[in-house]
This record gives structure tokens, sequence and C-alpha cells, in this order.
């Protein structure tokens, strides 16, 4: 798909409500298209529309082997609950083994080189298998989860992996996600009701306090604008 192409999705989407996104893609892309999954709220709230739109829908989710046992359980929870199965991406064990030799378990704290170094392994190597086959990728961005996500579209195309990507939550507020999970009874994680609004690996989140920036628990040690791992890079 051309960059116009894109624009002129954009443009006939703009007033469409997410579920009829997803369904418009889920149609235009048949199996090519998947559901990138990290459990978060808005990947809940993705999950729920899309298995109602097409139970058959791909999910994947990417294993770093830090993640929380809270997201571990969820993984499971969720997979009951619609009766569906995650497809779990995990990272290249001689990749691990390799960078834990070298630079230590706990790598990340010491440099934005070594914490993009164990994001790369961890979660971009086993994202490229993941991509293997599809045409566009669906993901949960908001616009005003962070600096660095302003100017996010609903439609865009990745140039680092040649697909198309789409955020149908990009315009919604946080309190909009909150809003569909409850009336909907929808799964989430148990840290959210502990201050985390925002989870990713255990090592790398912590919970915020009152006053914060919804991301201020990622990669906290990091300036706002490093807080990225590269899952959506431009
Ligand atoms: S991150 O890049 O900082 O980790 P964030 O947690 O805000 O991202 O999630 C943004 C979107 O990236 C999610 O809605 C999801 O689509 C995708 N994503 C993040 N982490 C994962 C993961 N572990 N597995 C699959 N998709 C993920
Ligand atoms: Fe490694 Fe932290 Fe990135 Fe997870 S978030 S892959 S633990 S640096």
């Amino acid at each position: 798909m051309n960059i116009s192409e894109i624009e002129l999705l954009n443009e006939k989407l703009k007033n469409k409500s997410p579920e009829e996104v997803i369904e418009h893609f889920i149609k235009l892309f048949g199996n090519r298209i998947a559901l990138s999954s990290s459990l978060g709220a808005e990947d809940q709230v993705l999950t729920h529309m899309a298995c109602n739109i097409d139970k058959n829908v791909r999910i994947f989710t990417l294993d770093t082997g830090r993640l929380f046992p809270e997201t571990y359980e969820l993984i499971d929870k969720t997979c009951k609950h619609y009766n569906t199965q995650i497809e779990i991406f995990f990272p290249d064990h001689q990749q691990v083994e390799c960078m834990v030799k070298e630079k230590g378990i706990n790598l990340f704290y010491d440099s934005v080189e070594n914490r993009k170094l164990c994001c790369n392994v961890r979660k971009i190597e086993p994202l490229k298998r993941a991509f293997a086959g599809l045409g566009a990728w669906i993901c949960g961005l908001r616009k005003d989860q962070s600096v660095t996500r302003f100017y996010s579209k609903l439609v865009e195309w990745d140039e680092v992996n040649k697909l198309v990507k789409i955020n149908p939550l990009i315009n919604w507020t946080e309190q909009q996600v909150w809003d569909y999970i409850r009336i909907n009874n929808i799964p989430y994680n148990a840290l959210h009701d502990k201050n985390f609004p925002s989870i990713g690996c255990q090592p790398c989140t912590r919970a915020i306090v009152t006053g914060e920036d919804i991301r201020a628990g990622r990669w906290w040690w990091e300036q706002p604008e490093q807080r990225e791992c590269g899952l959506h890079k431009k």
C-alpha cells in the first residue's frame, strides 16, 4: 500500500468506530492481519472487539521472559474467556544467553544502549518472526499516551516492517478505555488496580504516584523521549 492509499483510508475511516475500523481491515486482509497484544488495557479492548467480529482473528503476544506473573495469569484468562489461542512468541535463547553472559542479567539499568539491546533481543527479533506472512498489524496506541505517540495516526504505513499499521483506539482517552472495559466486563491485568496504568516487563515497569504521567512508570530512569522499546519506530 502506498502513502496516498493510506491517506485515503484515514480520510474514509476517520469518523468510524474502532469496531468498524477493525472490521474493515479484517475484511481487507483476511488471515494476513493480526492483533499485537501486550495484554494492556487497550489491547484487552481490541481483543474483545476483534474476537466479536471474527472469533478466529489472529492475536499474538511477545513473551520477553521478564513479564509480571499477573500478565501470565491474564494471558491464560483471556484465552479461556474468548475461547481463543493467543500465539506466544519467545526470544531466541542463544541471543538471550549471549547477551546476559556479556552484559549481565539486569543490563538495562546500566545504559540506554543496553536497554535497547535487551528490547531488541527480547521483543523486536520475536516480533519480526510474528510478522511472517502478515500484511497488517493492529496495535493499541493512543495519542495521549506519550510525547512519542502524539503524531501517530489511525492508519499508518510502517516503513520499518513494510506493513500497514492500524491503531483503532488512537483517539480514545484513558477514560473511554476503562468505561468500555467495565461495561463489557473485559478481563484486565490485576496490576492496573495497583497504580500500574502502563505495563511492560517487570524490571522496567513501576507503579506511578498521583499526578504522574501514565507512562511515567515505564523505563522511569530514562528521559521521556527515549521511552520506547522500538516496537513503534517510525
Ligand atoms: S511499549 O512499546 O511501550 O512496550 P505499550 O506497552 O505502550 O508499548 O503498548 C503499545 C502497543 O504495542 C500495544 O497496544 C500493543 O499493540 C503493542 N505491544 C506492546 N508490548 C507488546 C508485547 N509484549 N506483545 C505484543 N504487542 C505488544
Ligand atoms: Fe528488556 Fe526491559 Fe526491554 Fe523488557 S522492557 S525487553 S526487560 S529492557
